[in-house]
């Protein structure tokens, strides 16, 4: 939980502030591990009435934010992901006000789907980037214009968040995860709270002007795995019978093209970069940890269960 991360974590300098374009999933848990560094955050959200919001930014409405608010930011993350021409919304609407600010490290999160399929071998940052799917495509655009802005840019390319209310946990409380068999299918994920601490630990790198600063760095957990494997650990934290288990090849044409896009690239991403050359230490380093972390946090307990108790499948 956000306590362990805070309880290891080293504040920044006294004048560092930090703000985050995109206060969601991702971007709401790294402003609370800063609130609890006692480092200042604003945090963007696209309502004024969504939680934790600071600072209203909806790169499609009238509303621009206003240099002045930013005064003194010298640390900033982006979790905004690319509006459908493949632009980006925050350096299309901010560039110039971005620029003005004294900024000393600046995240952008990526995903890991800009290194395409490779059926199951692993893939690091030296290796090309081989988007096949348009949102890859579109999201290795913004990475390049991220790198080219003349910020002081760091690319986190993340695989699936997983987290507190995110996990599969909830999808088999609320009767929606689905056992899919596809053998040799691995998938990379992540605990969000992981993601936090990778950005404080790289924003601390670049503070002790570290001579190589990496533009890309992955930011995955250890253990790439099948789903299922997941799914079936799940299940035995909650104590609540399996879903039928379902063989891909038969259910491929029914799924929607979303989630045959999501299951048609098979890759293992190191952390190699991340864990070991900047030494970042994992708080979940595989999915049993996080759904243990996830378990505790949500307290989820067999009587909230959609699907059956294990008992009643005998
Ligand atoms: N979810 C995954 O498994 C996954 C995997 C790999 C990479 N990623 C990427 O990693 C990033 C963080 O993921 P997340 O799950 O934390 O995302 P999230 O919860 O959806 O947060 C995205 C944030 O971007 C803001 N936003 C979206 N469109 C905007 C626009 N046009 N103008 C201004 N703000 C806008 C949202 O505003 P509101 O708060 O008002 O909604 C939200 O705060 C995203 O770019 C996501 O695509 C996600």
């Amino acid at each position: 939980m956000l306590a362990d991360l805070v309880k290891r974590s080293h504040p920044l300098a006294a004048d560092a502030k930090l703000l985050v374009l995109g206060g969601g999933y991702s971007g709401r848990c790294l402003a609370s591990l800063a609130r609890a560094m006692g480092t200042p955050v604003l945090c963007t959200r696209r309502s004024l009435d969504a939680a934790e919001v600071d600072l209203l930014f909806d790169s499609n409405g009238q509303d621009h934010l206003d240099p002045a608010s930013l005064e003194g930011v010298t640390h900033l993350l982006c979790t905004i992901p690319p509006d459908r021409e493949g632009n980006d919304p925050a350096l299309s609407k901010l560039l110039p006000t971005l620029r003005s600010l004294p900024l000393r490290w600046t995240g952008y999160l990526s995903t890991t789907g800009v290194y395409g399929d490779r059926q199951g071998g692993w893939v690091s940052e030296q290796d090309d980037a081989e988007p096949a799917l348009d949102r890859s495509i579109r999201r290795l655009d913004c990475e390049k214009a991220w790198l080219r802005c003349g910020l002081p840019i760091q690319i986190l390319r993340l695989p699936g968040i997983y987290g507190p209310g995110r996990s599969v946990l909830n999808g088999l409380q609320q009767g929606r995860a689905r056992l899919i068999d596809k053998p040799g299918q691995v998938f990379c994920r992540i605990h969000v709270e992981d993601i936090a601490g990778a950005c404080w630990h790289l924003m601390h790198h670049a503070e002790q002007g570290a001579p190589a600063v990496p533009a890309v760095v992955n930011v995955v957990d250890d253990l790439p795995a099948p789903t299922a494997e997941l799914i079936r650990h799940a299940v035995s934290l909650l104590d609540c019978a399996l879903p039928p288990l379902e063989p891909f090849d038969q259910i491929v044409e029914s799924m929607s093209p979303m989630a045959q896009s999501f299951w048609s690239e098979n890759r293992r991403v190191s952390n190699h970069r991340l864990c070991h050359e900047l030494g970042y230490r994992l708080l979940h380093p595989n999915y049993r940890v996080g759904l243990q972390d996830c378990l505790n946090q949500d307290k989820l307990n067999p009587s909230d269960l959609r699907s059956p108790p294990r008992s009643t499948n005998g």
